[in-house]
């Protein structure tokens, strides 16, 4: 397992932006941590270094995904956070989503870790102080 180190929320942007050189399509990433831990600014620089705009990417919280216009594959950003049961998944075609060819982000991922195939790459973010965050990479 790999761990990161971001003393800022600027160097999390950029450590997302770095892993977006290597995205092909297909990849399911899944953001797991508490609120506050920096999983959106990882989003925004995933989103940034696929040729979207940082500034579009928030939480989506109420609206469950987003997609990015601009981005030379397809994201599809999820927050779980609100979601009350697996089950919900089913309502929001997650298994279409499964077999998208972009790349998928899920923020609070944890929440329902049997919804992701073996192939998920987890990413789990520890608050270590004010502006610390350790990126754990599984
Ligand atoms: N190293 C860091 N990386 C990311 N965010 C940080 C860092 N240090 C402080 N922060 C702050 O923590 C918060 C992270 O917010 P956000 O990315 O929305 O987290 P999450 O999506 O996990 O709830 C922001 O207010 C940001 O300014
Ligand atoms: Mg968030």
């Amino acid at each position: 397992m790999d761990t990161i180190i971001s003393n800022s929320p600027e160097e999390t942007l950029h450590i997302g932006t770095a892993l977006a050189a290597d995205l092909r399509g297909g990849e399911i990433l899944a953001l797991c941590g508490d609120l506050g831990a920096g999983k959106t600014h990882f989003a925004k620089g995933i989103v940034s270094g696929l040729g979207g705009d940082a500034e579009d990417v928030t939480s989506p919280t109420f609206t469950l995904v987003h997609e990015y216009p601009g981005c030379r594959l397809p994201v599809f950003h999820f927050d779980f956070y609100r979601l009350e049961a697996e089950s919900e998944l089913r309502n929001i075609g997650w298994d279409d989503y499964l077999r998208e060819d972009g790349v998928l982000l899920i923020e609070w991922a944890e929440r329902f870790p049997d919804a992701f195939p073996p192939s998920t790459r987890f990413i789990h973010f520890e608050i270590t102080s004010e502006n610390g965050r350790l990126l754990h990479f599984s």
